[in-house]
């Protein structure tokens, strides 16, 4: 195992009808608040009006910027960025998914900034302050919530999407109340389960040796959310099964998981390419190339991936030699992707070969050299990654 230090300083207020503590959770950090929003679910599911009521309750100012979209776009940041400092904003409070709390990150990394916001995301350029913000989740996917991340696309120019992390970004509370999760459409479940699975098995894959504790944290993390996604999908209203999978969802990306270990993260930064060609969900792209990655770089750790194998997707021991149970469990996890009505192949959802270059030209251009970390991945490599997701 290696040396770690471990801190996330995000309070989590989890169940049912905590939105309702919004105001009071608020108040203790805000003078004035932004509340940030995407593209109108709020207002539909009557989440908007107790969130606004609970605000005013506590008589804490705010101001509205709706019109987050999935994959959030940086024009919107910086509009956000502006508004905060004409009205003397405090605090973002983000009502929403990845994509709204993303938002809300680089606007309270933004508004003390004197550069622009986009120098963070292109050159790691570190914030010497921010903003405090405030989440109340609607999707468990992203881990946003309580992660020290936020991916960006860039709309005017040629949409790149590129991520930051920096533990300033990370928000002082989150409200989890799985109820609100019980509006989701079946492909938007799916591909909130696709990026939580994602999360976990970007940090199993690792060169990191004796890491038995977090390597079954990990896959007991994994068995609950592919046996919960399976029942939230026969019964959207089924509380418990909503609430395994959002608490999961933060446990994934809290960096718990990745204590005394590297994860590898080329799956996630070749997908933020896809998504930046052409908008596709994240967890949608994540489960066309997770299996495809897995494919392409098991045979260096055989014994890994067949521990996955069978301790996740219940391949039988004795199946066949490590590099075959490895493929038994990579199959099986493809099949599960395709059960839950997710694409499996790039095809699906319309990228070609010719965008291939593209993909792996940008994909390493935002990692200098290589790729990932399990295996450093070159151009050449990614080519026959996105070959193997056909
Ligand atoms: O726009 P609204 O009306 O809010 O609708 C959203 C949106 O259309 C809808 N939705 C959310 N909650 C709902 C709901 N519809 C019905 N009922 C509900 N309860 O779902 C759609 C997708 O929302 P979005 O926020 O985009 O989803 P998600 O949470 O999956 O976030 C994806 C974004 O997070 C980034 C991804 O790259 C992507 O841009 N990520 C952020 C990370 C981080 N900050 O740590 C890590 C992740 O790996 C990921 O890269
Ligand atoms: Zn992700």
């Amino acid at each position: 195992m290696q040396n770690f230090e471990f801190y996330n300083r995000t309070r989590i207020v989890f169940g049912r009808e905590t939105q309702n503590n919004v105001g009071a959770l608020t108040k203790k950090h805000a003078k004035k608040v932004l509340l940030h929003y995407g593209g109108g679910h709020i207002k539909k599911s009557g989440l908007y009006q107790q969130v606004t009521d609970s605000l005013e309750k506590e008589n804490v100012a705010f101001i509205e910027l709706p019109g987050v979209m999935p994959n959030p776009r940086l024009s919107l940041v910086r509009e956000g960025i502006a508004l905060c400092r004409e009205n003397g904003v405090d605090f973002i409070l983000a009502v929403g998914g990845g994509s709204v709390i993303d938002s809300a990150k680089a606007i309270a990394a933004g508004v003390p900034y004197d550069g622009d916001i986009w120098d963070m995301y292109v050159s790691g350029v570190p914030p010497t302050e921010a903003l405090g913000v405030g989440v109340v989740l609607t999707i468990p996917a992203a881990g946003s919530e309580a992660s020290v991340g936020s991916v960006i696309s860039d709309d005017s120019d040629n949409n790149n999407k590129r991520a930051f992390n920096h533990e300033m970004l990370q928000p002082q509370f989150a409200i989890l109340n799985p109820e609100l999760t019980f509006s989701l459409p079946p492909y938007q479940t799916a591909c909130g389960a696709s990026d939580i699975i994602a999360h976990i098995a970007e940090r199993y894959f690792t060169r990191v040796k004796n890491v038995e504790l977090t390597d079954r944290l990990c896959e007991a993390a994994l068995k609950t959310v592919i046996r919960n996604t399976q029942k939230v999908l026969q019964d959207p209203n089924d509380y418990d099964a909503r609430a395994e999978i959002m608490w999961a969802g933060t446990v994934a990306h809290n960096n718990l998981l990745n204590t005394g270990r590297i994860g590898d993260w080329a799956s996630h930064m070749i997908e933020h390419e896809l998504s930046s060609i052409n908008d596709v969900a994240h967890g949608a792209g994540l489960a066309i190339l997770m299996p495809a990655w897995m494919h392409y770089v098991c045979k260096q750790d055989p014994a890994l991936f067949a521990q996955y194998a069978v301790r996740v997707w219940n391949v039988e021991a004795d199946f066949g030699d490590l590099e075959l149970t490895a493929l038994e469990g990579i199959r099986r996890q493809k099949d599960f992707f395709r059960s839950i009505g997710l694409p499996v192949t790039l095809g699906e959802i319309g990228i070609t070969p010719a965008h291939y270059e593209r993909i792996a030209q940008n994909t390493r251009r935002s990692d200098k050299d290589t790729v990932g970390n399990f295996v450093r991945l070159r151009s050449e490599d990614i080519m026959q990654i996105l070959k193997l997701a056909e």
